[in-house]
């Protein structure tokens, strides 16, 4: 992941973002931390279908600034762990809410395997090339049988003209295939649910009114913004659409249900 657009828009906009929420205040911290687009009812579902609970590890992979750990944290009491491979971005996610971050790419995860509890990846699929080398490290670092609970932009066709700067969409489809392919059976996928209350809202453009007011005239900035106009219009044109998922992980050596489907 090395356009210039995303590293503006996950890694510049994020350090951005954490000095914003300083000068605002700790209330504005997680909804603007959410740069996935998970809004509080998309988060509570994901954290009811992988039944997360207090004390258990949460990974959560492509975190950025790490506002869904962190609503997970003080929602469920689970312990997060975020990893990340834009810098600025951990040092955002460190500062703001003092989670441990590990900062490495999402195909070569440093951890060692069976030792998380559950797994999140929200926003993130989207904007990698190998998205089957990531859903395997996931796989692999996960308790056997574990929940992974994926928020998705999925394409309506396979090819999505006009698409933003290194963004590739999975089909529906493609990515039940790329998820069986993984280790994972798929259990459950919804649209998005619903909007996020006003006051949520309020927070998020607080903050990005503030980035805006201090680095409307950097390049990064124009990169950034030009990024999600595009995501905007390809929403509203129905070409991309967002998707909750849960799946959790076969253990080793079980066949699919898939599999286990077409052998009867
Ligand atoms: C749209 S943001 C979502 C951030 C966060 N998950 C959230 O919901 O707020 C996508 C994130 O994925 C990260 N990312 C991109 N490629 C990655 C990879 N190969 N491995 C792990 N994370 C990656 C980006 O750096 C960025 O922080």
């Amino acid at each position: 992941m090395t356009a210039s657009a995303m590293v503006a828009e996950f890694d510049d906009v994020a350090g951005w973002t954490a000095d914003a929420v300083e000068r605002l205040g700790e209330r504005y911290a997680i909804p603007a931390a959410c740069r996935g687009s998970a809004n509080p009812a998309a988060l509570a579902w994901l954290a009811e279908a992988c039944e997360l609970r207090a004390g258990s590890v949460l990974l959560d992979v492509g975190a950025g600034v790490g506002g869904p750990a962190a609503w997970a944290a003080e929602r469920f009491g689970v312990r997060p762990v975020l990893l990340e491979p834009m810098p600025a971005a951990c040092r955002a996610a460190a500062r703001l809410f003092g989670l441990p971050v590990v900062s490495a790419d999402g195909a070569r995860i440093p951890l060692r395997p069976g030792s998380v509890d559950a797994a999140w990846c929200l926003g993130v699929l989207d904007t990698v090339r190998d998205k089957a080398a990531v859903l395997r490290e996931i796989h692999r670092v996960l308790r056997p049988g574990a929940s992974l609970g994926l928020l998705v932009v999925v394409a309506r066709d396979p090819d999505v003209p006009a698409a933003p700067e290194g963004n590739s969409f999975p089909t529906p489809r493609r990515l039940a295939e790329l998820l069986d392919g993984a280790g994972f059976d798929l259990v459950e996928r919804i649209e998005r649910p619903g909007d996020a209350p006003l006051s949520w809202t309020r927070r998020v453009e607080r903050v990005a009114a503030a980035v805006a007011g201090r680095h409307r005239a950097d390049r990064a900035h124009a990169l950034a913004v030009r990024q999600s106009e595009s995501f905007v219009r390809l929403f509203a044109s129905g070409q991309i659409s967002m998707e909750l998922v849960h799946a959790t992980g076969r253990p080793a050596g079980r066949p699919s249900e898939q599999s286990r489907v077409e052998d009867r």
